[in-house]
């Protein structure tokens, strides 16, 4: 078996040019096209890591020109990049761009799709699946049948991957019949977060974590991934998904691997994803009377967030008007290793909650005994504050003492604030994670037995709760959630960050 590349955990070497490509986005009219993709091609153009000659091909059902298709690219990078959008760059990234007209069930269409990507040698050609899932086997089918996947081909997979394990292993079988698992990117957009690679870089560049990065050390940890946000347009699929399966089977388990994997040997990706999983697969099951123990779910009500008025989630469209459907989930996880033991980590998101905050906390033990006056409580233990999102910034509380006569102890913090200490501009993940695709580095993408690994620790949750007569509690929009959530911590002595 030769040997994995090794790169770095944010894309390749720069020194390295990207190959040409021809990206083939289904759902190329879709909202994260529009939102997120085009856009993240476009800053890469203007970084210059659009190798001439590569072509982005957007499909979708309706009949567009391309001289439409590029009008809509170029409204949506406008809305979206704001005064980051270059008009003089514009017209060298409009040529690269390209549209077919394709129904995904229907072989004909993708023989002309062939026809068009042609046989181009060295471009590497990638597909991007961004449709509902339930299309994935139509399109995998067809593109297969008509000898389109080469070899080389890499096959990017948007979320959900699934609403379960057996509804995830059916789209792996079905992705898994046209391409190996080294074509396959699934995405989790976390993982392209600059943040969450700093994650990496904290943990495994500094000497100094890693021996207090385990049990003895560590009190608890936190993660939060809190949006004001509602459910927006998306009421209808929401409504059927749920807070569990849309942010915490993907972005929250993630971040709980990244945190707790053991140090792996290289960057490279199998090494990464390798010990991530093994996290997932010593996460204590949670199940039965267990998961009414250990989990709180909530759904918002109306409430107001700053100065907005916000509706119940009961009211929004798609939304049905008995929905027991969670918008803010609270978890207690055990990771039963001899590294972590014993700490509990704390798992929280939920939408229309009063701040857009994403943070870890890690919190470690107390000084083992006090040599100063005052009580011992006073002495709040060392906290590690990783601020992922609004700003980016790494915050260590260490206590000082305080000046004057008396020698009275304070928290101060040693702060970090990453916008301020790297003038350059961070990716945006998308913009990471295609570049990444381009490129071929595994990395930050989803292996199979990860995907598969944390739905069997999610299913059992759901399953509980499904059994359970009580639905989900209320909150109100721009409260932190149910008063439950703060009694789930509570019960071991802690409160969330911020709480206090
Ligand atoms: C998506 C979820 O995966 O992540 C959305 O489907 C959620 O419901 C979004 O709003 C949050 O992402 P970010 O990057 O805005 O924190």
């Amino acid at each position: 078996m030769s040997a994995e590349p090794r790169h770095s955990p944010g894309g390749s070497p720069p020194s390295r040019r990207p190959p040409a490509f021809d990206l083939v986005l289904f759902g190329g009219t879709g909202d994260l096209a529009m939102r997120k993709l085009l856009p993240a091609l476009y800053r890469r153009h203007l970084a210059g890591l659009v190798e001439p000659g590569s072509r982005i091909i957007g499909i979708a059902r309706t009949d567009h020109s391309t001289a439409a298709y590029v009008a809509l690219a170029e409204a949506a990078c406008r809305q979206h990049l704001g005064d980051d959008f270059r008009a003089d760059a514009w017209p060298a990234f409009a040529a690269t761009l390209g549209y077919a007209r394709l129904d995904a069930t229907r072989a004909a269409d993708y023989a002309a799709l062939g026809a068009l990507l042609g046989d181009r040698g060295e471009v590497t050609r990638l597909f991007f699946l961004s449709t509902a899932p339930d299309l994935f086997a139509a399109i995998c089918g067809h593109l297969a049948a008509a000898g389109i996947v080469t070899a080389d081909s890499r096959i990017m997979l948007e979320k959900p991957l699934g609403e379960d394990a057996p509804s995830a292993r059916r789209i792996n079988e079905t992705v898994g019949a046209i391409a190996s698992e080294r074509q396959i990117y699934r995405i989790d957009h976390y993982l392209g977060k600059e943040t969450v690679q700093n994650l990496l870089a904290l943990r495994f560049g500094n000497a100094l974590f890693e021996p207090l990065w385990r049990r003895g050390q560590i009190r608890h940890v936190q993660i939060t991934v809190a949006e004001q946000l509602g459910v927006e347009l998306r009421g209808e699929f929401y409504d059927r998904t749920g807070a569990l399966r849309d942010m915490v089977q993907n972005h929250l388990l993630q971040l709980l691997c990244i945190l707790a994997m053991e140090p792996p040997a290289t960057s490279a990706a199998d090494a990464v994803r390798d010990e991530k999983l093994k996290v997932l697969r010593a996460l204590r099951p949670i199940a039965e009377a267990d998961a009414l123990l250990k989990t709180v779910r909530g759904q918002y009500r109306g409430g107001v967030i700053g100065a907005t008025k916000a509706a119940a989630y009961l009211e929004e469209p798609g939304v049905a008007a008995d929905s027991r459907t969670e918008t803010f989930v609270a978890i207690k996880a055990e990771i039963d290793t001899w590294r972590w033991a014993g700490v509990p980590f704390y798992l929280r998101t939920g939408k229309r909650l009063p701040e857009h905050v994403a943070e870890i906390v890690v919190t470690f033990d107390q000084v083992p005994h006090s040599i100063f006056e005052g009580p011992f409580s006073s002495q709040p233990p060392n906290r590690l504050v990783i601020r992922l999102q609004p700003d980016e910034c790494i915050t260590l509380r260490i206590l000082a003492k305080s000046p004057g006569e008396a020698m009275r102890l304070k928290p101060v913090d040693l702060a970090l604030d990453l916008g301020e200490s790297f003038k350059g501009r961070p990716l945006e993940a998308y913009e990471r994670l295609l570049g990444d695709a381009i490129q071929g580095n595994l990395t930050l993408f989803m292996r199979r037995d990860e995907v598969d690994a944390a739905w069997r620790w999610i299913d059992p949750i759901r399953a509980a709760w499904d059994l359970d007569d009580d639905g989900p509690r209320p909150y109100a929009a721009g409260s932190w959630g149910p008063a439950a959530a703060s009694a789930l911590i509570a019960r071991d002595g802690f409160a969330w960050h911020g709480e206090l």
